[in-house]
């Protein structure tokens, strides 16, 4: 998706991906190859401009390597903060911003101090890798926070709060290079077993308040770090009051919207901005709904046979809990609603 907003623009592409023929080979060259390979990475940055990612689990160490041919956007400094939750909830807390209480988790002893401080029920992660709701537990006695850290006990652990949220909002920023900086509408998202299943864009019942608080929050994090491109702060609303969740340094699943919703989608500005280019409007015009495909997705022609549905496919291979492609659709006309629990009723039924 970033590729295909980069076209239009005159920008010609290259790929890093490990997967022969990945979705993104359709729009440029591919490069297939380990993210780490100090050989691979020197092939992959020969006489590019500008590397970008879209994915946090990216070598910090190889963006190094890159950074010595070409400019990376977003700074690799964000990423590695946003790489480690402990961190990410540490530079929240320097910064004046709420999150759920936490604590680090190395030990069995420090899980048995870390549940006196935080209490029941919680969350158990691993600090670095998680993705989709993998790598955690929710716990709500001490056997299951026993349980869990012996499964996933091994590389560092945080605990967090179970945060008693009303609702999950995301907000989608772009900062440029001069440091121009431009906020979509908050966004709706809910979520199962971990993963993001729909987004509303702009969210329901958002007092102005409320989007200027989401705003600040992101533009403190975006001009600590000299960020340049996409910043998505994943956030919990709780009783009107917002605590930061988590940061994606990079275009998000819950602003798949904006391809069709808003004036520049969040894919364009991205490029714009790491492209050293002006930054387009983020204006939002009517409201708009999208449903992940997750594991499994309804025939086409059913989809498509839905007045008003987008569907975007990933050319990836069915697997349990792996997210293969949305559907969009603008929700505030007559039939609006309608249709949209329509097509999150034929997402759920075909979902794995
Ligand atoms: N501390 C928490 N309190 C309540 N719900 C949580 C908490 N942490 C995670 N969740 C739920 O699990 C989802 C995925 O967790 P998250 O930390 O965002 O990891 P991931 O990297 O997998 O997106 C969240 O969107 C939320 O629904
Ligand atoms: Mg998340």
């Amino acid at each position: 998706m970033l590729g295909i907003a980069a076209l239009p623009l005159g920008i010609e592409l290259r790929f890093l991906d490990p997967a022969p023929n990945g979705c993104a080979s359709a729009v440029g060259e591919q490069i297939v190859g380990a993210y780490d390979d100090p050989e691979v990475i020197g092939r992959f940055c020969e006489g590019l401009d500008v590397v970008t990612y879209e994915f946090e689990n990216v070598s910090a160490a190889a963006l190094e390597q890159i950074a010595r041919h070409a400019f990376v956007w977003p700074p690799i400094s964000i990423l590695e903060v946003s790489q480690d939750r402990l961190s990410e909830k540490e530079c929240m807390q320097s910064l004046g911003i709420g999150t759920a209480g936490f604590q680090r988790v190395d030990t069995e002893d420090d899980l048995d101090r870390a549940l006196g401080e935080i209490g029941l029920p919680a969350v158990l992660k691993t600090r670095r890798m998680g993705y989709d709701g993998k790598g955690q537990a929710v716990v709500r006695t001490v056997d299951e926070a026993t349980a869990a850290f012996a499964e996933l006990g091994r590389g560092g652990l945080i605990l967090e709060s179970l945060v008693p949220f009303d609702r999950e909002l995301s907000i989608i920023a772009v900062r440029s290079m001069t440091g121009e900086f431009r906020a979509y509408p908050l966004v709706q998202n809910t979520h199962r077993a971990g993963i993001l299943r729909t987004s509303i864009a702009p969210a329901p019942d958002i007092d102005s308040g409320l989007q200027a608080e989401a705003e600040s929050i992101s533009k403190r994090i975006a001009d600590k770090y000299g960020h340049v491109g996409v910043l998505t702060v994943e956030l919990f609303d709780v009783g009107g009051k917002l605590l930061v969740n988590e940061l994606a340094p990079r275009v998000h699943n819950s602003g798949h919207w904006s391809i069709e919703g808003a004036v520049t989608s969040q894919f364009e500005n991205h490029v714009r901005a790491v492209a050293g280019l002006p930054l387009g409007s983020t204006r939002v015009e009517g409201e708009w709904t999208m449903a992940n495909l997750i594991g499994g997705v309804p025939p086409a022609e059913t989809l498509l046979g839905i007045a008003g549905a987008q569907l975007h496919l990933y050319g990836k291979s069915e697997r349990p809990g792996r997210k293969l492609g949305h559907v969009t659709v603008r929700t505030d006309r007559p039939g609006g609603p309608a249709t949209a629990q329509e097509i999150c009723g034929l997402a759920d039924a075909h979902a794995l």
